[in-house]
């Protein structure tokens, strides 16, 4: 079983660009992991936050109708991005909060919780509980706004206690928190000494109560981590997917609660980079929001998804841009795959019934695009593995610009009826494209298979050629340059 997730995101305002990077980029994994064994997908809401107070608030709505006319809005965008998951939890649900108390109450009776008085900064943007060392130029560095100073009964959670054991069991697990450079930082941040961190704040009235003292809420990050165990019947999770903003809380706090209350760690925590523009990341807090369904219009679910896991290098920033997007769209999606699906598919209809043909003898050139088809299969599914889906389809996309140049160099157009070797090995490598893009670009995966006559199969049998002569296929023009 492979369980994937994404973080839960705040319900205080639409998906943004952003957050539909993170789910788009676990949706693809999930679908291609599908491909191979058992997936488990949770993606959800994080409700419990004051933000959603002030946004219900602010919207005029009762709150209980604002985090459910807002639950609509995401599952809608979800729907519309084409985000598969299997599990969706709110952590307003009666079953996160059973979860969360007696996770709470696990740890307590370890020992592990003790009441205390918290003086310093409260980020209310980040939910965080931020040190003099966090802020830049006395503003939080995420939102670049002043945070409160507050003074506060909490319950404090030992992490100091756990500290010599997360450093071990990270140099233990070298694959644990991706990329490297991520694992550094942290690895570096956990040696500088870890202080034991709030777990509760005074009740506001909104949120998860502490089981044994009704004046207090449990912090809302606490309770939200929680959901990665609540969400689902899995655990452990196979990889959590999350920005680099939120690094600390999965890698450090998350750990050291799931070793206090005895359960398994994650298998491993992949991190990627923010969209930004103009270097700046990109968030409604800060004004400069993207809209993903308003881009979706404009280029369609494929070609958002394309570009962004075409062009946002693995686990670093990228600048968001529309000329890029639809550069990518053109000279890629259209001219590189969609062009060729249609050349090849129209030529076996119009030349041969529509009836993929037999092929006659195998030359060189078929053998090298047969070793250059399982070449690519097996890199792709090395990156797949690592959450590099920007190397793996770049990958995919070097395959069909060879079949290009194949079809191209072979000419089929000269001499037809010589010509079923060449279409009988072009249409295979169709369907092994075809289906490599099938989990970025799900539209055009599946329409592209259906007029192949054929559909998503295991990886395993995409080895083989699947698209036997005789096989009836359909000319199919995918996607058309977007002006
Ligand atoms: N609710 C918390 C997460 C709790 S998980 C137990 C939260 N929510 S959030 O709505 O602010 O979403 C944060 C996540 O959204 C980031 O970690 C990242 O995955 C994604 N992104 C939001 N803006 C982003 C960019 N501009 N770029 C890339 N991803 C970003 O934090």
């Amino acid at each position: 079983m492979f369980y994937i997730t994404t973080p839960i995101y705040y319900i205080n305002s639409t998906p943004t660009i952003g957050s539909a990077y993170t789910t788009i980029l676990a949706d693809i994994v999930s679908r291609f992991k599908r491909m191979k064994e058992d997936v488990f997908f949770l993606t959800g809401l994080d409700e419990n936050s004051k933000k959603t107070i002030r946004a219900a608030e602010k919207a005029g709505m009762p709150i209980r109708d604002y985090i459910d006319f807002m639950a609509i809005k995401w599952k809608n965008a979800w729907k519309i991005l084409k985000i598969d998951y299997d599990g969706f939890i709110r952590t307003t649900e009666e079953r996160h909060k059973k979860v969360v108390q007696e996770f709470f109450n696990k740890i307590y009776k370890n020992g592990d919780i003790y009441e205390g008085e918290y003086e310093g900064y409260y980020c209310d943007e980040c939910e965080a509980f931020l040190s003099e060392k966090d802020l830049v130029d006395g503003k939080c560095p995420y939102h670049h706004k002043k945070p409160a100073y507050i003074k506060e009964k909490n319950y404090f959670f030992r992490l100091s206690k756990y500290q010599d054991r997360l450093l071990d069991y990270i140099e233990k697990h070298p694959d644990f928190i991706q990329p490297v450079k991520r694992r550094n930082e942290v690895v570096s941040f956990i040696k500088q000494g870890l202080k034991d961190v709030s777990i509760s704040r005074p009740s506001s009235g909104w949120g998860i109560e502490v089981p044994f003292d009704k004046n207090q809420t449990i912090w809302v990050w606490f309770d939200a981590l929680i959901n990665y165990i609540s969400g689902s019947p899995y655990w452990p999770a196979s990889v959590h997917v999350i920005g680099k903003d939120i690094v600390k809380f999965h890698c450090v706090i998350w750990p050291a609660m799931l070793m206090s209350a005895g359960y398994e760690l994650p298998k491993r925590i992949f991190v990627h980079g923010f969209l930004t523009v103009n270097g700046v990341k990109i968030s409604k807090s800060l004004g400069n929001a993207i809209d993903p369904i308003e881009l979706v219009k404009k280029y369609s679910v494929d070609g958002l998804r394309y570009y962004l896991a075409r062009e946002i290098p693995d686990g670093e920033d990228g600048d968001f841009s529309e000329q890029r997007l639809k550069e990518r769209i053109n000279n890629e999606l259209v001219a590189n795959f969609s062009n060729l699906f249609y050349r090849v598919t129209s030529f076996i209809e119009k030349n041969f019934n529509g009836k993929v043909p037999e092929p006659t003898e195998e030359g060189e050139k078929e053998k090298k695009l047969k070793e250059l088809i399982e070449e690519t299969l097996n890199n792709v599914e090395k990156e797949m593995d690592e959450l590099r889906i920007n190397r793996a389809i770049k990958k995919v996309m070097e395959l069909s610009s060879e079949v290009n140049k194949y079809f191209q160099e072979n000419e089929p157009w000269k001499d037809p009826t010589n010509s079923r070797t060449t279409l009988y090995y072009s249409v295979n490598a169709l369907k092994v494209i075809s289906q490599l893009l099938y989990p970025f670009v799900p539209i055009i995966g599946e329409r592209a298979l259906k007029a192949l006559n054929s559909k998503v199969c295991k990886i395993e049998n995409l080895k083989k050629f699947s698209i036997k002569p005789g096989t009836e296929i359909r000319a199919e023009m995918l996607m058309k340059k977007i002006k």
